[in-house]
């Protein structure tokens, strides 16, 4: 038995509309600072019902970590949202999930969030999910990742009741997004499309999201960075970026996902540059065990990106997007990165993503592929 899990997707030019039909008295804006002064909190506010009272939590920096959540809490348990909306990245919506979790079970510890346990969680309140990058897939999933400042270790939280109940995705809130973050968060994407669809918890379901997604991510991204502004573009890359998230979160992410959260753990690189970063040596690596799936992901590369194999072609399309192979590429001096090189080890070996990649890692075969990003 297995199930295929997702939110209501509300998706398309004007999606964000349809915040004015939501049954909120008391919601909880969950955002970042920058997005505040953009102005998109206000945004929001004003198209939430006019009898709806707003709070606003929005200090949370570019990794999530435990303690900025816990110095929110007690006000927030005063306000008693009856909805919370996360509008940003996805550690904006991994905060969220996390906040609606500690909500609903003050009585518990960060940790204690496990997939299972029932916990009580979805009868708090709502959750609405409005990414404001296309590749994270947060929305779509039932994992967080927060950052443990204190073990200085990220921390992959799951469970089914923080699934958001809605995802919105409206082009509208990703023409702005710097080409950087458009770059990092569409290799995002593309990992989590190509780790969910040779994981070992692959079904029909993720399959089909994995392909979608691949092909619409791979034959927009050009015109997205040559046209920031063009609006079909940016839907076909947002939608594909969330099938996306839709098929890992009902299969798994694989091991360019468990070096990567270990490389971002430690270099702080955003999380869509260091899984990049890994993913051609890891799809050659586990090529010997899912070559065809891998072929099949292949054809589906436009021809002017296509090379002989995935792993060519990953290489080619990122060139051309200006991702990062190597870490010198990403800011990370070699003597850094081999002093580093055994914590890297120790925390991909303990990482989740291992648990379904296709092929079985020893650390000699993380060893091996830690070497292979050096350049
Ligand atoms: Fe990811």
């Amino acid at each position: 038995m297995w199930y295929y899990r997702s939110p209501t997707i509300v998706f398309g030019e004007d999606s964000l509309s349809f915040l004015n039909s939501v049954k909120s008295r008391r919601c909880l804006i969950v955002s970042d600072r920058n997005l505040e002064k953009a102005g998109i909190v206000d945004n929001i506010k004003e198209l939430l019902p006019e009898d709806c009272r707003t709070m606003i939590f929005s200090s949370i920096d570019q990794e999530p970590t435990f303690s900025q959540m816990t110095s929110a809490m007690d006000s927030i348990m005063k306000f008693k949202p009856d909805h919370i909306v996360a509008v940003g990245g996805g550690s904006v919506i991994d905060t969220a999930k996390v906040i609606l979790f500690r909500y609903a079970r003050p009585d518990l510890d960060f940790y204690d969030l496990t997939p299972l346990e029932y916990l009580g969680i979805k009868e708090a309140a709502k959750l609405i999910a409005i990414p404001t990058t296309s590749g994270t897939g947060s929305e779509c999933s039932w994992a967080a990742v927060v950052s443990d400042e204190r073990e200085k270790r990220k921390n992959e939280l799951a469970s089914s009741e923080i699934l958001p109940d809605y995802a919105i995705l409206d082009p509208a809130v990703v023409t702005g997004l710097p080409r950087k973050q458009t770059v990092s968060t569409a290799v995002d994407a593309m990992t989590h499309a190509i780790e969910a669809y040779v994981s070992t918890w692959r079904n029909f379901y993720s399959d089909a999201l994995a392909e979608k997604a691949l092909e619409l991510i791979t034959g927009n991204i050009a015109e997205v960075l040559h046209d920031p502004g063009d609006i079909q573009a940016r839907n076909s890359v947002h939608i594909g970026a969330s099938m996306a998230g839709s098929s890992f979160s009902n299969s798994q992410i694989g091991l360019a996902h468990a070096l990567g959260h270990a490389l971002g753990a430690i270099f702080k690189v955003p999380h869509g540059t260091s899984v990049g970063l890994f993913l051609p040596a890891v799809v050659e690596f586990n090529s010997t065990v899912v070559h065809d799936r891998y072929d099949r992901l292949n054809s589906i590369f436009p021809e002017s990106m296509r090379d002989k194999t995935l792993a060519g072609s990953l290489r080619k399309i990122f060139a051309t997007m200006g991702q990062p192979v190597h870490i010198s590429d990403a800011g990370i001096s070699k003597d850094s990165y081999n002093a580093a090189k055994p914590s890297l080890e120790k925390l991909a070996m303990e990482s989740t993503g291992l648990v379904a990649n296709p092929r079985e890692s020893e650390s000699a075969d993380i060893h091996m592929l830690l070497e292979e990003v050096m350049g």
